[in-house]
C-alpha cells in the first residue's frame, strides 16, 4: 500500500475522539429491482441514512447497483452504502424496507402475487429481524397489505414496528389529481385513500379540504351542485394509475421511491407526521381481526405512534370494512 498519513497535519492539541453527535442511522433495502434501487436513490440523495446495506438475491446485479451508487459520492452526502446476499450485511439496521418480489404484468391485480411473494418472504423475514431485532420494518411488495401481516406473523415483532407502505403513494396520486384539477400545488391539498393499496381503496371525499377549506361541505353551503360520477371518475383514477404506468413502462417506481422515502423521514427523524399507511387495523372503525391496511397514522421514532379517528361517513366506513373484508378472505388461505 501506499502511505498517505502525511496529507493531513494533525491537530496540536492533544485530543480525545469526540463522540458523535449525531445518531448514526442505518437503513436496509432487500430487492434491488425497479422500486428498491428507486427508494435507495432517493434515501441518498435526501441524506437520510449514514449507512445503507442493500440486499438481493442476484449477486451481479447487485454489486452492480452497490458500486454504481459508490460512483456518485462526489455528488451526494457522506452515506456508506454495502451489498450482500447475505443478512448479516444489515446488522442493527433502524429501518428495513423490503421490496424483494414478484410484480404485476399489465391488467394483472396485486393480490394475484400472492402466493410467489409469501414463499418468498419466509426465506427473507426472519433472518432480517434476527439482524436487526429492534428494526422498523416497512413493507412495500405486493400485494403490499396482505405480505405486512405476513411479516408481522413471520418477525414477531410488535405491531406499531411493522408498517405497509399503503395508500401513501394512492394519496398522493389522488392529491395529484385534485391538485392538477384545481391548479394549486399537491401539498396544499389534504386528501386520504385509505383502505387496500389495490382495487378496493376507499377515497375519504368528507374530508378533503384545500389550503384549509372543506371542500364538499363548502360546496354544499354554497350550494353548488356537484356530481356524484365525477368524484368516483378522479377514484377510479387513482385506482387504475399504476396499470396505466405498467402498461406504459412495465412497472411503478419513482412515485414509490419518493413515497418510501417521506416515510423514511417521518420515521427515523421522529417527524410525528399523519400518513395513510398500512396498520394493524383491528377495533378501528368497526374493522374485527388481525388484517392490516392503510388509515392515517402518526409516524415517527417509535414507528406507529397512532392512528387518527377521522370522521368517515356511513358510506365511507361501510367502503373501508368491504375493504378489510377483501383482504382478510385472501388471508384466510393463507394458514399463518
Ligand atoms: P423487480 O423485478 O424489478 O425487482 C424485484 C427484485 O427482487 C429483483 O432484483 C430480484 O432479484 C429480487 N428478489 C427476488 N427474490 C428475492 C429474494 N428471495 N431475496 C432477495 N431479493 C429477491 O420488481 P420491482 O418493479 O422492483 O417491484 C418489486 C415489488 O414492489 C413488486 O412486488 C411490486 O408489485 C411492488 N411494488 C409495490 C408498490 C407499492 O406501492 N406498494 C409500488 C411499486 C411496486
Ligand atoms: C403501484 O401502485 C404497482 O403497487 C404498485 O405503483
Amino acid at each position: 500500500g501506499i502511505d498517505l498519513s502525511q496529507i493531513f497535519f494533525k491537530p496540536t492539541q492533544n485530543t480525545s475522539t469526540p463522540s458523535p453527535t449525531k445518531r448514526h442511522t442505518k437503513i436496509s433495502v432487500i430487492g434491488t429491482g425497479n422500486v428498491g434501487m428507486a427508494i435507495a436513490q432517493t434515501i441518498l440523495t435526501q441524506d437520510l441514512a449514514d449507512e445503507l446495506a442493500l440486499v438481493d438475491a442476484k449477486a451481479d446485479k447487485l454489486r452492480g447497483e452497490m458500486l454504481d451508487l459508490q460512483h456518485a459520492a462526489a455528488f451526494l452526502p457522506r452515506t456508506r452504502i454495502l451489498a450482500s446476499t447475505d443478512y448479516s450485511a444489515t446488522n442493527g439496521s433502524d429501518l428495513c424496507i423490503v421490496t424483494a418480489g414478484a410484480r404485476q404484468n399489465p391488467g394483472e391485480s396485486r393480490l394475484n402475487l400472492l402466493q410467489r411473494n409469501v414463499e418468498m418472504f419466509q426465506g427473507i423475514i426472519p433472518p432480517l429481524a434476527r439482524s436487526s431485532p429492534d428494526t422498523i420494518l416497512m413493507i412495500v411488495s405486493n400485494p403490499v397489505d396482505v405480505l405486512t401481516y405476513v411479516a408481522w406473523k413471520l418477525s414477531g415483532f410488535p405491531s406499531n414496528r411493522v408498517i405497509g407502505s399503503g395508500t401513501n403513494l394512492d394519496s398522493s396520486r389522488f392529491r395529484f389529481l385534485i391538485a392538477d384539477h384545481l391548479d394549486v400545488n399537491a401539498q396544499d391539498v389534504q386528501a386520504y385513500i385509505v383502505g387496500e393499496h389495490g382495487d378496493s381503496s376507499v377515497a375519504l371525499w368528507s374530508s378533503i379540504s384545500v389550503g384549509g377549506v372543506p371542500v364538499l361541505s363548502f360546496l354544499e353551503k354554497q350550494q353548488i351542485p356537484y356530481e356524484k360520477e365525477a368524484l368516483e371518475r378522479i377514484h377510479k383514477a387513482v385506482v387504475e394509475s399504476a396499470d396505466e404506468v405498467i402498461s406504459l413502462k412495465g412497472y411503478t417506481s419513482w412515485a414509490i421511491g419518493y413515497s418510501a422515502a417521506n416515510l423514511a423521514r417521518s420515521l427515523l427523524r421522529d417527524q410525528r407526521k399523519i400518513h395513510p399507511v398500512s396498520v394493524l387495523a383491528n377495533g378501528f372503525y368497526g374493522i374485527a381481526g388481525d388484517v392490516f391496511l392503510s388509515l392515517p397514522a402518526m409516524l415517527g421514532r417509535g414507528g406507529v405512534l397512532g392512528v387518527t379517528n377521522v370522521h368517515l361517513t356511513d358510506e365511507e366506513a361501510q367502503r373501508l370494512r368491504n375493504s378489510a373484508r377483501t383482504i382478510s378472505e385472501v388471508q384466510s388461505q393463507l394458514g399463518l
